[in-house]
């Protein structure tokens, strides 16, 4: 048993999900809070005089968290984090006023990650990733959704999974998503429709049957597929009993939420270029609407996803890093936060909840994570803050002191 006790703050981010409207704002949060941990889950969590009196504390290791901020460890359900070094030459171009799709037809962009990487070994994947995972924890992210999609060929493909199955739980937990489609390989790039042949008939039955992947992806937009296409890797994936993601609106406006919400997909990220009616649509649904401002920032642009307008018409939003070499090389979610609140106009608050539980949610993970409550995992970080709100204030810094993974410190 160990009581973590005094927090000045104890955000438990209590109650139903996924986040909707006002109850975004609500962060359950509990002055002088108390959590009382048992193993890998959380025991209880209320007023420290309560918990500490609970004959359960009795014996208990007692950490003190006087004067911090306790809550939720960030649950970051986008991100590409298996790449394997930074595109640096595709920064300075960028810097020099080069487009996203301009690099790639340069020796830059996604192709120039896929090459590296088909020719690095498992074992330099694996201790780039762990390196990555490590530096997740001392940010406050306990739990991390990982994408495919830069090997683009079969044994790649299945090699990026592999690796991220194998670093799962070292120390946060890895959630995996097969982003087969997300542009087609460098062998294939006059023939699209070829290489999604590819992709499901070739890749999806392995990434199925070897239980590689949860979630399957595919990127709607100029420069990656049509809706038409990513319809059909969609179903052939959903038929397979795989959940559902779309990266879409991103670079243009592409159908892609229509399909989203009639495939019962349990998210669509991007978003910047929604429109009205998809965004009425979207908001009605119970598809989530993950909002990524890192990649709009780095990239120097000013057309953030319409965050107010989606929240005020009910949508529930998340938000997560987009972790990637090309278009979001941070993994930090407290600058996302920052972001969040000082480009999108959301309020610090919405952006917890969009940072916690509603990430939860977008990973199908909301029973177990993303709250702090009686029988969840004990996955909670300790801010060098008083008031929740500086996480989202301090931007560019790591406010986070101690993470706690399944009852372990891990960092
Ligand atoms: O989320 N949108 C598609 N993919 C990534 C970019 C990947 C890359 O450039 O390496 C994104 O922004
Ligand atoms: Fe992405």
């Amino acid at each position: 048993m160990l009581l973590i006790r005094g927090a000045r703050q104890l955000l438990t981010l209590r109650g139903p999900w996924p986040r909707r409207g006002q109850a975004l704002t609500e962060l359950g949060i509990i002055e002088d809070g108390a959590v009382l941990v048992a193993g890998d889950r959380i025991h209880s969590v209320g007023p420290t005089r309560r918990v500490e009196n609970l004959k359960e504390a009795r014996g208990a290791e007692v950490f003190e968290a006087t004067g911090k901020v306790v809550m939720p460890g960030f649950v970051d359900s986008h991100t590409h984090f298996l790449f394997p070094s930074a595109r640096l030459g595709d920064f300075e171009r960028r810097i020099e006023g080069a487009g996203y799709l301009d690099v790639g037809g340069s020796g830059g962009g996604i192709h120039s990650t896929v090459h590296v990487l088909r020719r690095t070994s498992p074992r330099a994947l694996e201790n780039t990733a762990l390196r990555r995972l490590d530096q997740f924890a001392r940010c406050g992210t306990t739990t991390v959704e990982g994408k495919s999609g830069y090997g683009l060929n079969p044994v790649a493909e299945v090699k990026s999974l592999r690796v991220m199955q194998k670093v799962d739980g070292r120390p946060i937990e890895v959630v995996r998503t097969f982003l087969g489609a997300h542009v087609p390989g460098p062998e294939w790039e006059n023939n699209p429709d070829g290489y999604l042949r590819q992709v499901i008939e070739e890749m999806l039955p392995v990434v199925r049957r070897r239980r590689l992947a949860e979630f399957c992806d595919a990127w709607c937009d100029p420069g990656a597929f049509t809706a038409a296409q990513c319809r059909r890797v969609l179903v052939a994936a959903r038929d397979l009993g795989m959940r559902l993601k779309l990266h879409a609106e991103q670079l243009g406006t592409s159908g892609a939420v229509g399909l989203a919400i009639e495939l019962g997909a349990i998210s669509i990220d991007h978003l910047e270029r929604l429109k009205g009616d998809d965004l009425d649509a979207l908001a009605r649904s119970d598809t989530i609407a993950t909002l990524l401002p890192g990649s709009v920032f780095y990239q120097g642009e000013q057309g953030y996803a319409p965050a107010r307008r989606l929240i005020s018409r009910g949508a529930a939003v998340a938000l997560a890093t987009d972790f990637n070499p090309g278009t979001s090389p941070t993994l930090n979610m407290q600058m996302i936060l920052a972001l969040a609140c000082t480009q999108m106009k959301m309020t610090p608050a919405e952006s917890i909840s969009a940072a916690t539980i509603n990430g939860a949610a977008a990973l199908g993970r909301a029973d177990r994570l993303g709250s702090l409550e009686p029988g969840k995992s004990a996955d909670l970080i300790l801010l060098d803050a008083g008031d929740y709100r500086e996480a989202a204030y301090y931007y560019g810094m790591n406010l986070c002191l101690r993470a706690m993974k399944r009852g372990q410190w891990i960092h």
